[in-house]
């Protein structure tokens, strides 16, 4: 039995369906992402489940217990909404021991709750603070600590991490993770960013359009997306139009502008006119005269690689080339651009989410 279900669980605002029949199961102690783009009902699922949404159809189920109609209060959830609201005229410690203090936990107890849930989130000694004292991430992280104060035994985290910095943000990606399996709290974070997605969740859920588009780890995501819309949204892509010519046991063979590829299906073979997808970092640069003849039009540094575009008959295609070292060819050179077949991905050109 999962630990959490959704059920065919739609919301609707009048006329505009914001979330459409969405089925979901969380195991215990799972940290799923809910991944997708401004307006695609994250937050709308969120808040269902959290109890603040009344679902329009549809049912959710925690540990075998319909809760589609329970009070927010009673379902025992730790949230963070996607505008962390502190309360501004209480310190740090009040903040994260509200929740307890409702909850009925003696003073001692709760001091000793609160002290480790603000080691946890790296704000020891911060407790005496006021909140509106803190910068924007310390805020985020004590909105984070008055969810986990509670222990809840489930996590709901919409973007938490917006307002920090970079650096701060890989920072609580990684402590985020660390805490979450050291507590085993089963967690549903909401984001639109795909870096936070995959490196902090165990499985994602790809939405679009108020629907779950794909479900799977995020490398099985990354690699092979089942929809040009989750190839695009996860991570950057080159997409080269194409034609089916033929599928034999393994390959789909398809023909690009004159060129004929023998892409491997994986047993899900497509016909008529596709999308052919491969990603940046797939693409090696050797001389002209190999591979498919190209020239740089632009060439950026980005630190750990540079970004290359490369103008060929296939279009203007870009490629990563990672930062080993060597330098790659400069703007204007003539350059050949090469892959590996398996590499790369057939998609039909249009996927009906329907
Ligand atoms: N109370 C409401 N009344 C009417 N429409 C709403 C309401 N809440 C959300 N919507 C609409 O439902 C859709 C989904 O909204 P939701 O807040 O779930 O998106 P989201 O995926 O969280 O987006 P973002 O990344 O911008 O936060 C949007 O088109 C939004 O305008
Ligand atoms: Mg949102």
């Amino acid at each position: 039995m999962p630990f959490l279900s959704l059920a065919q669980l739609t919301k609707h605002f009048d006329d505009f369906v914001a979330v459409q029949s969405m089925d979901l199961d969380i195991e215990r102690g799972e940290f799923i992402s809910l991944l997708g783009p401004s307006g695609c009902g994250k937050t709308t699922t969120l808040q269902m489940i959290a109890g603040f949404v009344t679902p329009t159809a549809g049912k959710i189920v925690l540990e075998g217990q319909d809760i589609t109609r329970l009070r927010p209060e009673k379902r025992g959830m730790g949230v963070v909404f996607q505008s962390y609201a502190l309360f501004p005229h209480m310190t740090v410690a009040d903040n994260i021991g509200f929740g307890l203090e409702m909850g009925g936990m003696s003073r001692s107890e709760r001091a000793t709750r609160v002290g480790e849930t603000l080691e946890l989130v790296r704000l020891g000694g911060l407790g005496g603070r006021m909140t509106r004292e803190l910068s924007g991430g310390q805020r985020q992280r004590v909105a984070i600590a008055r969810a986990l104060a509670i222990r809840p035994q489930l996590l709901l985290l919409d973007e938490p991490m917006s307002n920090l910095d970079a650096q701060l943000r890989e920072d609580m990606h990684i402590e985020l993770r660390n805490i979450q399996r050291h507590l085993g709290i089963t967690t549903l974070l909401v984001t639109h960013d795909q870096v936070e997605a995959m490196t902090m969740s165990d499985r994602i859920a790809v939405m679009h359009g108020g629907k779950i588009v794909q479900l799977a780890m995020p490398f099985e995501a990354y690699e092979r997306p089942d929809s040009p819309f989750a190839s695009a949204f996860l991570g950057k892509t080159n997409s080269l139009r194409g034609r089916v010519v033929s599928n034999n046991a393994r390959c789909t063979i398809v023909s690009v502008n004159e060129h004929t590829l023998h892409i491997p299906h994986g047993g899900r073979e497509s016909t008529g006119d596709v999308h052919v997808f491969v990603r940046p970092e797939k693409l090696r640069l050797g001389d002209a005269g190999i591979g498919l003849p190209g020239q740089v039009k632009t060439r950026l540094f980005l630190g750990n690689h540079w970004m290359l575009e490369v103008q060929t008959s296939f279009g203007l295609m870009r490629v990563s080339f990672p930062n080993i070292g060597e330098v790659p060819p400069p703007e204007y050179s003539q350059v050949g651009v090469t892959w590996s077949d398996d590499d790369l991905r057939v998609l039909p050109l249009e996927v009906s989410h329907g």
